[in-house]
C-alpha cells in the first residue's frame, strides 16, 4: 500500500488573473489531503471519499469511456455538459486522473482511498489529485517526476474548474513552498524566508470554482475591453506584490492585497459575506484582506499587524459569526508517508 499526502494552498495574488496568463503568486499550508492506494484482485478501479462520503467504482472499459466522453467535450469546449457529469458524480474529476495515468502506463486494478482535511476553496480538489497522481504512478512506474504528478493532476482541475484551469493550483500544491506562476512560463520557486501572518476567514458560503471561472469568462467575452483593463490592473498589483515580497514590506503588501480586492470587486464576484469580512478586518486595523481562490464565498485572508491585533481580529470575527484560522505556510508538496 501507498500512502500519498498533497497540502491545500492559498492564492496570495492572481486568482482569475492568472487564468488569462497573468501573474499569480501562491503558496501550500498545512492542511492536507492524504490517499491510501492498493492492488484490488476485484478488476477495477475503487475509489472511496470518506469527505464526499461516497464510495464509486468503475470497470476498465467504463474508465476509458469516460475518459473518451470528457475528452471530446473538452475538444469542443462543452463546458457546460463537463458541469453536468460532474454535478451527477464528484468522483469524475478523479477518475479522469486515473484514467489519464492509466492511458500512458496501461492499466491497473486498484482501490483508492480518500481522507482530506483541506477546507474547500483552499486548494481541497488540486491536494486531492496531486496525491493520487502521485500514488498511482508510484504504483505503476519509477520513472517519473513531480513535474508528471502535477501535469496529471491538472486533469482533474480541467473538470473541476470548468475547463480552463490556470495550471496554478496543481503547481502549488505538488511543489509546495511559496510559488510564482505564469501559464506561458510555468511555475517558478520563490524564496521567502519571514513569516506572513496571515489569518483566514471563513465566509461560510460554498464556492462553485467552476461557475466563477466561468463567470468570469464570460463577461470577458461580452465586455473584452472593460474586463481586460481590470485583468491588466490586477497584474500589476501581482507584480508589485512580488516586489514587496522580497523586500518583506508587510505594510505594502497589505494595502495590495486591499487593492486587488478592490479591483477584482469590479468583475461582480464578491458576496455580501466576503465584503463583510474584508470591512471587519480593516476597521480592525488589519494591513490589508482578501478573499482567496474564486470568490463567490469560500475564505479570505487577513493580513495582520502584530499578535496583538492577531487576537483583536480572531475575536471580532467571533462576534459576527465569523470562523477564522491561522495556518503554516509555505509547507512541503505532495510526498510519501
Ligand atoms: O477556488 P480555488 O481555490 O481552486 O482557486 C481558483 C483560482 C482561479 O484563478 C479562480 C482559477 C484557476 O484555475 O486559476
Amino acid at each position: 500500500m501507498i500512502i500519498t499526502s498533497s497540502p491545500g494552498k492559498i492564492i496570495l495574488f492572481g486568482e482569475h488573473a492568472v487564468v488569462y496568463d497573468k501573474l499569480g503568486i501562491a503558496c501550500s499550508i498545512d492542511k492536507r489531503c492524504n490517499v491510501k492506494v492498493f492492488p484490488s484482485n476485484k478488476g477495477s478501479v475503487l475509489i472511496t471519499s470518506k469527505n464526499l462520503n461516497l464510495t464509486r467504482s468503475l470497470t476498465e472499459k467504463e474508465l476509458f469511456d469516460l475518459y473518451e466522453e470528457i475528452n471530446i467535450l473538452i475538444k469542443k469546449k462543452s463546458f457546460d455538459k463537463i458541469k453536468k457529469i460532474y454535478k451527477n458524480n464528484e468522483l469524475v474529476p478523479s477518475f479522469f486522473v486515473l484514467a489519464s495515468i492509466f492511458k500512458k502506463y496501461g492499466f491497473k486494478p486498484l482501490e483508492i482511498e480518500i481522507d482530506s482535511e483541506v477546507p474547500e476553496n483552499l486548494g481541497s480538489s488540486s491536494s486531492l489529485f496531486s496525491a493520487i497522481s502521485f500514488g498511482v504512478l508510484k504504483c505503476l512506474t519509477k520513472n517519473f517526476s513531480k513535474k508528471d504528478v502535477s501535469n496529471f493532476a491538472y486533469y482533474g482541475d480541467l473538470i473541476a474548474h470548468g475547463g480552463t484551469p490556470s495550471g496554478i493550483d496543481n503547481n502549488t500544491v505538488t511543489f509546495g513552498g511559496y510559488v510564482k506562476y505564469k501559464k506561458s512560463e510555468g511555475v517558478k520557486d520563490l524564496t521567502i524566508d519571514f513569516q506572513i501572518p496571515l489569518l483566514i476567514i471563513d465566509s461560510g458560503e460554498k464556492v462553485k470554482t467552476g461557475e466563477l471561472v466561468a463567470y468570469v469568462r464570460n463577461q470577458k467575452e461580452k465586455n473584452p475591453e472593460f474586463v481586460n483593463s481590470v485583468l491588466n490592473s490586477l497584474d500589476n498589483i501581482s507584480k508589485k506584490a512580488l516586489e514587496i515580497l522580497v523586500s518583506k514590506n508587510l505594510n505594502d503588501l497589505g494595502i495590495l492585497m486591499t487593492k486587488y480586492y478592490e479591483e477584482l470587486k469590479k468583475l461582480n464576484i464578491s458576496t455580501p459575506n466576503l465584503d463583510k469580512i474584508i470591512e471587519i478586518a480593516l476597521k480592525n486595523n488589519a494591513l490589508g484582506a482578501k478573499p482567496t481562490g474564486a470568490w463567490g464565498g469560500g475564505c479570505c485572508l487577513v493580513l495582520t499587524k502584530d499578535e496583538k491585533n492577531m487576537l483583536d481580529l480572531k475575536n471580532s470575527f467571533k462576534q459576527n459569526g465569523f470562523r477564522s484560522f491561522q495556518v503554516k505556510i509555505g509547507v512541503e508538496g505532495v510526498k510519501c508517508i
